[in-house]
């Protein structure tokens, strides 16, 4: 992470380690002062990049949905805006019988259309001249032989140093095979925290699901580390990547207004809602393995809690941040036994309409089974054991084909202790609630109570409202492109360190084991449109508070 304060003064080996840069990265800083550099044309020259050394980015699973919808058009994007340097080159691996012109052109079909700045021909020959494939079987030892020999043509050729990528983006059940044939080939090999900085780097990205439980996540821990160093291994959770989830620690840690009442003593609840327009898609066959719990909730919800729950860290640095994430996430208490019952409900969507347009009920989706007990919802409630959040109550709710698309934190803050307006009249008044909109309408709503102009005392509650269009004209890149670049340039601080992967399971584990001890024949249906199962209602209904409608 960029520490801006290092302008000011010589670069020193103590910054290199509080940036957390990799022994090989760039020292790259991006100057966020841009006023006081014209202001001071001397600071003009110290303005440095993020730019990356050279590499060659291995993707396996390239003919997939995910590198085609997501990290070509990121590469695409960060390629053209400048940060990728010259000689910048991926290799894809496929199932598919493609010549590296077919992949070229298959990514270009891919792309159009999704990526932020539109295809010319002159940066698309200059992007598509460092593409390059190999076809193969993800466990067959053959396909790591040829791999061997195009990478190492590849790196001569466009002279990346030796520099390695890896990113799997492969249904999971190939992360392990992958990572051991990489590993018994010597196209990947450990580095440890102090080797000489010039020698060239490999590091490997790791694609959600990371696990299907505790013990598999791990398994693949183990297998990962056993060819890798925690170093080398970036777990990607996109939300992460998100300008939005990022500026939740910057809202809390770089201002002093909120901190102080961030705690049981002010605050009553925290709703953590990712509520999503779109049904299964045509990702069945993952997500009848997966469910809403497994997909959203271990992953990125946790993470969400984790930067709204943290304490400071002292440090904006990978470590000092995910120790604080993972501190806190242990302090969570998973519901087990009988209490999953009662504070975990899930449910499954039903046929129903969606802006007016009648949608199929899961069951009826393609790929899914008519008997499927895969949860499309989940609502829950946890608390957290520690000084600062002891009995606040958590509520997660999650679920696809909800009314629309809303990811949202809300802190709803206590009442007043006395009302001296009590006594003038009828009030209308709600807690003060600050709501932050992680997506898609990003910005932060504070409610709180204002005087309606006239004689009569009356009160109403107002909003104020910070977004993020009106501020800076957007939320900026998307997620992909800012992950993919700090991988680049060895900054492990957006990404899911072992032990913090390993603890978001932990507090899954015992619900998926009461539910797998159920013999349940269905789940509490919604229809499709509705926010959820009338359960969820009675959820939080019974601690006498409501869900919020975003
Ligand atoms: C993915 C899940 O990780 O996140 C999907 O597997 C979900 O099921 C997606 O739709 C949501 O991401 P976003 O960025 O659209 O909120």
């Amino acid at each position: 992470m960029s520490d801006t304060s290092v302008l000011n003064r010589p670069v020193t080996g103590l910054d290199l380690l509080a940036t957390e840069m990799d022994h090989v990265g760039h020292l790259s800083i991006r100057d966020s002062t841009d006023g006081a550099a014209e202001a001071n044309p001397l600071r003009k020259g110290l303005a440095l990049d993020r730019v990356p050394a050279p590499c060659v980015m291995v993707i396996f699973g390239v003919s997939g949905d995910l590198t085609m919808r997501k990290l070509m058009p990121a590469l695409y994007d960060l390629a053209v805006g400048l940060p990728l340097p010259e000689g910048f080159s991926i290799l894809g691996v496929s199932r598919r019988d493609w010549s590296d012109e077919d992949f070229r052109a298959e990514m270009r079909k891919a792309i159009a259309g999704h990526t932020r700045t539109p295809i010319t021909e002159e940066s698309w020959e200059s992007f598509a001249s460092g593409l390059f494939y190999v076809r193969g079987n993800f466990d067959d030892s053959a396909t790591y032989e040829t791999l061997k020999c195009r990478l190492e043509t590849v790196d001569k050729e466009r002279r990346a140093n030796g520099n390695r990528l890896f990113y799997l983006a492969t249904p999971p059940s190939f992360y392990e095979p992958i990572t051991e044939n990489l590993g018994r080939q010597g196209i990947a090999y450990r580095q440890d925290i102090y080797s000489d900085p010039m020698t060239s780097w490999n590091r490997i990205v790791v694609e959600k699901p990371f696990g299907h439980d505790l013990p598999s996540a791990h398994a693949l821990n183990a297998a990962i580390a056993s060819v890798f160093s925690e170093r080398q291994v970036y777990r990607i959770d996109h939300y992460l990547g998100k300008e939005t989830v990022q500026n939740v620690l910057a809202f809390r840690f770089a201002n002093i207004l909120f901190e102080p009442v961030w705690s049981r003593h002010y605050v009553d609840h925290i709703q953590i809602t990712v509520a999503e327009a779109l049904g299964v898609e045509n990702r069945a066959t993952y997500y009848e393995e997966a469910g809403a719990l497994r997909d959203m909730v271990q992953s990125h919800m946790l993470q969400l809690l984790a930067v709204t729950a943290m304490e400071p860290p002292a440090f904006f640095n990978g470590n000092a941040l995910r120790d604080e994430k993972v501190k806190v996430l242990r302090s969570v208490v998973p519901p087990e036994g009988n209490d999953v019952g009662v504070l975990v409900v899930r449910g499954q969507y039903a046929p129903g309409f969606i802006d007016g347009r009648q949608v199929p009920g899961y069951r009826q989706e393609r790929d899914v089974s008519p008997t499927t007990l895969t949860e499309t919802f989940v609502a829950l409630k946890l608390t957290i054991d520690n000084w600062r959040w002891a009995d606040v109550p958590i509520y997660f709710r999650t679920g696809k084909r909800l009314p629309r698309r809303v990811t949202e934190i809300a802190i709803e803050f206590k009442n007043v202790p006395h009302l001296m307006f009590k006594t003038v009249g009828a009030l209308d008044l709600q807690p003060n609630v600050l709501t932050m909109r992680i997506q898609p309408d990003e910005g932060i709503t504070l409610r709180f109570a204002a005087k309606v102009p006239g004689a009569a005392t009356k009160l109403r509650t107002v909003r104020m409202d910070f977004a993020y269009g009106a501020a800076f004209g957007g939320a900026g890149a998307d997620a992909y492109e800012r992950l993919l670049l700090d991988a680049m340039l060895g900054d492990p601080t957006l990404f899911a360190r072992r032990d913090e992967v390993e603890t978001a399971w932990s507090l899954m584990q015992p619900i998926l084991d009461n539910w797998s001890n159920q013999q349940l024949t269905g789940l509490p249906l919604y229809e499709a449109g509705t926010w959820g199962p009338d359960k969820a209602d009675v959820l939080i209904e019974r601690d006498g508070r409501a869900w919020r409608r975003p």
